[in-house]
């Protein structure tokens, strides 16, 4: 299906979201869109597929102009999004989250199988079709990220989507379910589907799209033919179109860890988890450290970060840091011993809902008393805005900030001084310049002697920034490897099972 988009204008309040855009998608092809934090290509995507109203401008389909106004009139059109934060039902089954949406469609007289025989066949036989294994009894919850979208492009393609837009699909996903997912996307594209893919990764969008667009601040910057291009001179000038100058990296950090005391030490620790049990015999952690968490998501890094955060009780073993015991303590022991937690799924554990980024400010500073002093807060929420660029303000509520904003006020609201900072997926969804700049702040903390255990599901992203790594196989977990000696193969090879 071709897509043509003329002039598409929307505007939140005066923020101009996306002002004058138009991009066209031949069948058959995938287009990229690029672009900063908060550039607007979440609210492209939306329009699109019928989340928002646009303002102005027209959608046309195979030449053919068509009004969308709902998700559901989008999927009558033959379009479907995968959103960037998960939109399905997690305490369902995977086959209830399968039939979601149906009945709207049924009303609107679309054809689809209705029996849940129907249903389990015709999942079991598109699963197969793209190697996917997806048992429909299972509840969503225990699914990964990464298998929860290939459900859901299943889910859409079932309702007989014939455009797909996937809203930044490979950020928190492991590196082969990257591969299945990229392997789909090509073999829909062979088939004369037509994708729709937004992303900041520059490799992806280069080993995926045959063109792109730029966009920045709500208009479009450029396009660009992907296909045929080399590599350095396509990512250099991407980079100029996304932020209009070049991008320093910042060096690699490194501690004399001769030098320093353990401050983290980990003994005989075991912990059982809902799929597995962890069992850590030792580690130990210097001041200033960073320490990378590898592995395939579920494979027991997030046990540990929780035990370490005091919000998961170990069954047995010990952690002490700075030499005071912190096992089997209370949460808020835990928070006033400088330990600061930062989780994956920022809308569900990290931020709250309805609430304003001067309400998160005003509950971080609620337990210094028991009055909230107003003018101080708004004054921390506007410092935050300012430091760490969030395309908000005091007042803007936390679910209409874009998803990069978000990531960033999670970040701002960590406490200034910590002495061990717990990060999972830590600049999921943030632009190469803010990832850069995040770390940058981090590496200056860590000089000043903050310890960091981080998950990642970008092995460059483990091996830029940690001293050393370990990798979580099974429940069980490598002696801590040195970063240095370990190349994205060897350790994507120690991630399937070598070390373990
Ligand atoms: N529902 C909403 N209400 C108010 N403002 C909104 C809403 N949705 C988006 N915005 C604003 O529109 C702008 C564009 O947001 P959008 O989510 O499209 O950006 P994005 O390019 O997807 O960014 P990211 O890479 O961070 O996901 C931002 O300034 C955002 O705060
Ligand atoms: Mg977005």
């Amino acid at each position: 299906m071709k897509v043509e988009l003329s002039h598409i204008y929307k505007s939140f309040g005066n923020v101009k979201a996306n002002h004058d855009i138009s991009m066209t998608v031949e069948a058959g092809t995938v287009y990229g869109i690029l672009g900063e934090n908060g550039a607007g290509k979440s609210t492209l995507s939306k329009v699109l597929s019928g989340f928002i109203t646009k303002d102005s401008g027209k959608i046309v389909l195979d030449g053919i102009e068509v009004d969308i106004k709902t998700p559901a009139d989008a999927i009558c059109a033959g379009i479907g999004m995968l959103h960037q934060d998960p939109l399905d039902f997690p305490s369902l089954s995977v086959l209830d989250n399968f039939m979601a949406g149906r009945s709207t469609l049924n009303k609107k007289r679309v054809k689809t199988s209705s029996s849940r025989a129907d249903l389990i066949r015709e999942l079991r036989q598109l699963s197969a079709t793209f190697g996917f294994d997806l048992p429909p009894n299972d509840r969503l919850a225990n699914l990964t990220v990464g298998e929860r979208q290939q459900l859901e492009i299943l889910r859409l393609l079932s309702l007989g989507v014939k455009t797909l837009i996937l809203d930044e699909p490979t950020t928190g996903i492991s590196a082969s379910q990257k591969t299945a997912l990229f392997t789909a996307v090509k073999q829909l594209a062979a088939d004369g589907k037509s994708i729709v893919f937004v992303s900041h990764k520059l490799e992806d969008v280069e080993e995926l799209c045959d063109r792109l667009m730029v966009m920045r601040q709500g208009k479009v910057i450029g396009e660009a033919e992907v296909k045929g291009r080399n590599s350095n001179e396509l990512a250099a000038s991407l980079v100029d179109m996304m932020f209009g100058r070049e991008l320093a990296i910042p060096a690699k950090h490194e501690i004399n860890i001769q030098q320093t005391e353990p401050a983290l030490v980990i003994q005989d620790l075991q912990i059982d988890g809902d799929r597995l049990s962890l069992q850590i015999d030792k580690l130990t952690v210097k001041s200033g450290e960073v320490i990378g968490l590898a592995g395939l998501e579920g494979n027991g890094q997030q046990l540990l970060l929780l035990a370490c955060a005091g919000l998961l009780k170990p069954n047995a073993g010990k952690i002490r840091i700075s030499d005071v015991d912190m096992t089997n303590r209370a949460y808020s022991n835990f928070l006033r011993a400088g330990i600061g937690y930062l989780p994956a799924d920022r809308l569900q554990d990290g931020l709250i809902r309805g609430l304003s980024i001067h309400e998160h400010f005003m509950l971080r500073q609620s337990h210094s008393g028991f009055l909230i002093n107003w003018r101080d807060t708004r004054q921390f929420a506007n410092q935050a805005i300012e430091t760490f660029n969030i395309r908000g303000k005091p007042s803007t509520k936390v679910e209409r900030l874009s998803g990069g904003n978000q990531q960033r006020t999670q970040i701002s609201l960590l406490p200034d001084r910590l002495n061990l900072l717990l990060m999972e997926q830590p600049t999921r969804g943030l632009d190469i310049e803010s990832t850069l700049w995040i770390w940058k702040q981090m590496m200056a903390r860590c000089e000043k002697g903050m310890m960091i255990l981080f998950i990642s599901s970008d092995l460059d992203e483990i091996l830029q920034y940690s001293d050393r790594i370990l990798v979580f196989c099974g429940g069980k977990v490598s002696e801590p490897i040195d970063a240095k000696t370990l190349t994205v193969d060897k350790l994507g090879q120690a991630i399937g099972g070598k070390f373990a």
